[in-house]
């Protein structure tokens, strides 16, 4: 197939190494704070998920963030633990105090953050980092090296910082796209340059405020890095950084290289870490948005029942999802069938139109049909299983309403050859509809109205109105029913004519 054919050309390692840094860079989130036992829990679950490589934090920022390093290396989880360090002793001693396994050591190098915010020469950044590593050495960790703003350094001074940190002893470099101004051709350069200086493994720290971290973690890959930085939903300062199910599901699916995640623990790790920061995740978000799997349009729900590969380009399931067919205004006759066939309900071609008229008209208003209202519009237009020639239908209805006047109703029904006609007063057109209905009904089934209560499913005074009755009939059956319209009191009265037929077709299979 022609798109892993342009894949294959890539050289890429069989396997790359997820840093998840969602409690670091992910907690950086504005308005995300996490307690030590918030983050035990997300640990928990990017354990069970099978992260290999856990920041769990920056224990310089605050005492809580100590504690739950230390909390989460106590648990002795598979995943190995990270803390972040600035190039500075206390940095670095309460780091080891924590027991993490691995030293994330930063300093600047571009000249922007060396001129204005360290006011440091390019030497005595060297001199720091070096001087770090020798410390954390000494306290037996395994360090990983991020040259802060990488992106924006002089490529040769970064090639350059890179060697002397490799020779100091660091295990892992970092390449940090830390204001996200990287696009994927720079990134895949910028990695290619310091891999083939290097022989220790270089990753890529991607952040996304121009919409490109996972690009660029990508092509970070295909220039040769073995390690990616990411986060749970693409969490992260601002704009966020690289997200994690992004990364891993186009490195397992679209290149065939391997992270070692168990797949199936992606959806609910994000619903968790959404639920536990409070970050909403966007509907239209890959892999985990509510709509990373729903279809809505007719051709698109035809060609899925057909076959999902056709508009799916990985099974739902394979992250722990679910596949949606969404009732709106671009679903079609197989979309609306299967999802109703799925709840367990067969309609005829004719209903099944009529079913479509009605969540076409409701997505026309700006709105989506629920599944359970998708139930009750197939309920009502299919009478509750009554056989066409045993349905009662309603022929005519005129009402006459104002002021000064008795409000009134003139109501004809049908079932088969048979018609009754009549007309009743009542204090509303919808008092006198629901009268003369039961009237007519009498020669049928008496019944009687429990309860009515009406309400619009869309706004406007176009509304579409939806009626939900409970009647009974003589012998002490009770249904409930609905009606649907745009006219109320037409809402009402298909309301209780489907309650009829229910009663009716209960009976029927009583006396048989
Ligand atoms: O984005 C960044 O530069 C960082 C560093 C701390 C690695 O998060
Ligand atoms: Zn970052």
């Amino acid at each position: 197939m022609v798109w892993r054919g342009y894949i294959a050309e890539a050289k890429i390692p069989d396997r790359v190494v997820l840093f998840d840094t969602t409690l670091r860079d992910g907690e950086q989130t504005p308005g995300v704070a996490l307690t030590p036992e918030d983050k035990l829990k997300i640990a928990r679950q990017l354990d069970a998920l099978g992260v290999p490589v856990l920041e769990a934090g920056f224990p310089a920022t605050s005492r809580g963030e100590e504690e739950a390093i230390r909390l989460i290396v106590r648990e002795g989880l598979n995943a190995e633990i990270a803390a972040l360090s600035r190039c500075l002793k206390e940095d670095i001693e309460k780091a080891a105090s924590t027991g993490a396994g691995r030293i994330h050591l930063f300093i600047a190098t571009s000249d922007i953050h060396l001129n204005k915010k360290l006011q440091i020469s390019r030497d005595e950044a060297v001199r720091r980092a070096v001087e770090s590593i020798d410390l954390a050495k000494s306290y037996g960790m395994k360090i990983e090296f991020s040259a802060e703003d990488a992106t924006r350094t002089s490529i040769d001074f970064l090639v350059e910082f890179y060697r002397r940190v490799e020779e100091a002893g660091a295990s892992t470099v970092d390449i940090p796209d830390t204001v996200g101004v990287a696009t994927p051709f720079a990134m895949r350069e910028i990695v290619k340059r310091v891999c083939e200086a290097l022989r220790i493994p270089v990753a890529v720290h991607c952040h996304n405020d121009m919409g490109l971290a996972v690009a660029n973690t990508l092509a970070g890959i295909e220039g040769g890095a073995a390690e990616a930085h990411v986060t749970v939903n693409g969490l992260g300062e601002r704009a966020g950084n690289a997200s994690l199910e992004e990364v891993a599901v186009s490195l397992k699916v679209l290149y065939g290289v391997e992270t070692g995640l168990k797949f199936k623990e992606i959806y609910n790790t994000c619903r968790l870490v959404s639920l536990i920061t409070g970050i909403a995740i966007p509907v239209n978000k890959p892999i985990v948005g509510e709509n990373a799997f729903s279809h809505e349009s007719g051709i698109h729900t035809h060609g899925i029942i057909a076959s999902p590969e056709t508009y799916e380009p990985i099974d739902p399931g394979f992250v722990g999802a679910r596949r949606r067919l969404v009732a709106g205004k671009h679903a079609g006759v197989h979309g609306i069938s299967a999802q109703l066939e799925e709840m367990g309900y067969r309609l005829s071609e004719e209903e099944l139109k009529q079913v479509l008229k009605i969540v076409k008209d409701i997505g026309d208003k700006g709105k989506k049909v629920t599944d359970a209202e998708l139930a009750s519009i197939a309920e009502s237009v299919i009478g509750y299983g009554v056989g066409e020639k045993d349905r009662i239908e309603l022929e005519e209805l005129l009402v006459v309403t104002g002021l000064n006047t008795t409000p009134t109703a003139t109501i004809k029904i049908r079932r088969g050859e048979q018609a009754w006609r009549g007309a009743e007063f009542g204090v509303g057109p919808i008092d006198a509809s629901m009268k003369a209905v039961s009237r007519l009904l009498g020669d049928l089934v008496k019944i009687k109205l429990e309860s009515f209560r009406l309400e619009a499913i869309t706004g406007g005074t176009d509304a579409l109105a939806e009626v939900t009755v409970r009647v009974s009939d003589d012998e002490g059956r009770s249904v409930t029913a609905k009606g649907f319209s745009e006219d109320i009191v037409l809402a009402g009265v298909y309301a209780i004519l489907n309650g009829a037929n229910r009663l009716l077709q209960i009976r029927k299979r009583a006396v048989r």
